[in-house]
């Protein structure tokens, strides 16, 4: 055990943050540590966007399903996927890179790369004691979060993190049993079932302590639940006219 696995392991979403807003050093050492992150063929297609507009963030609050905390935060970042910048290298060295950067293994790296990014910017925030949330609700509505942001083609918001001082800490959520997860030389699904069984009966009594008895919903419903519904299905539409993904 060091400091770092202990910060990695000791990891909870929080929800709830003081009116204390990061300072620029906070900021950098945070941006500094996503960019820290491994990057497929050096390609860094990411952009990474502060907001600290109380009118903005209001409105991404909104946008993401009126989620108090996208708003009351001590930052709030987005984070996107980007080859605009590599539309714009190809035309400075002469070279056709269309083809490429429309594709969908560059749609996939630009995701990874952002992806490595905001993992990395998280673990640095929590390191110096912040408390961070992933907002996906701000793909509910990609094309008014644009607008908010002035996002170009070639670029798509991802996902939000908010950033700051917990006003509300949080239990932590019990994960997958290691070796539903991990499997050695192959795939494995021997004990499949077994593994989701006894796992459901964590996350039940999981929520019935939490919740004073409330909710006693096992994973395996409540991802059923979420997965019979369809969600944001405007997306492959928008990605393609973000130019992504499109060969
Ligand atoms: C890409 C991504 C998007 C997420 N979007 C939201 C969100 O919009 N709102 C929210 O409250 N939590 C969001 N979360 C947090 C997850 O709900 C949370 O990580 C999960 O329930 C596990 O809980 P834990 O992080 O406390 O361990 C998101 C997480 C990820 C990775």
């Amino acid at each position: 055990m060091n400091t770092v696995i202990e910060t990695i392991l000791n990891h909870r979403s929080i929800r709830s943050f003081e009116d204390k807003p990061l300072t620029r050093e906070q900021i950098e050492i945070i941006v500094e540590s996503a960019q820290a992150a491994s990057t497929s063929s050096y390609i860094q297609a990411y952009s990474i966007i502060g907001v600290t507009d109380r009118e903005k963030k209001k409105k991404l609050a909104e946008l993401a399903g009126n989620q108090s905390y996208v708003e009351e935060n001590g930052h709030f970042f987005v984070f996107c996927a980007d080859l605009f910048r590599h539309e714009y290298i190809g035309k400075m060295e002469g070279k056709d890179v269309i083809p490429s950067i429309e594709s969908t293994e560059k749609f996939m790296v630009a995701l990874i790369d952002a992806s490595l990014a905001a993992q990395n910017a998280s673990l640095a925030a929590e390191s110096l004691g912040l408390g961070i949330c992933y907002i996906g609700g701000i793909r509910n509505n990609l094309d008014e979060v644009g607008k908010l942001l002035n996002i170009p083609e070639r670029v798509i918001p991802l996902f939000g993190l908010a950033v700051g001082y917990p006003k509300k800490m949080t239990d932590k959520k019990p994960r997958l049993p290691l070796s539903h997860v991990y499997h050695e030389e192959q795939y494995n699904t021997d004990h499949y079932e077994e593994e989701l069984t006894s796992y459901n009966k964590v996350i039940s009594s999981y929520y019935k302590e939490r919740t004073g008895g409330k909710r006693t919903d096992t994973w395996t419903e409540q991802m059923a639940n979420m997965l019979e519904k369809q969600s944001r299905m405007y997306m492959k539409n928008y990605v393609e006219g973000q130019k992504f993904n499109k060969q």
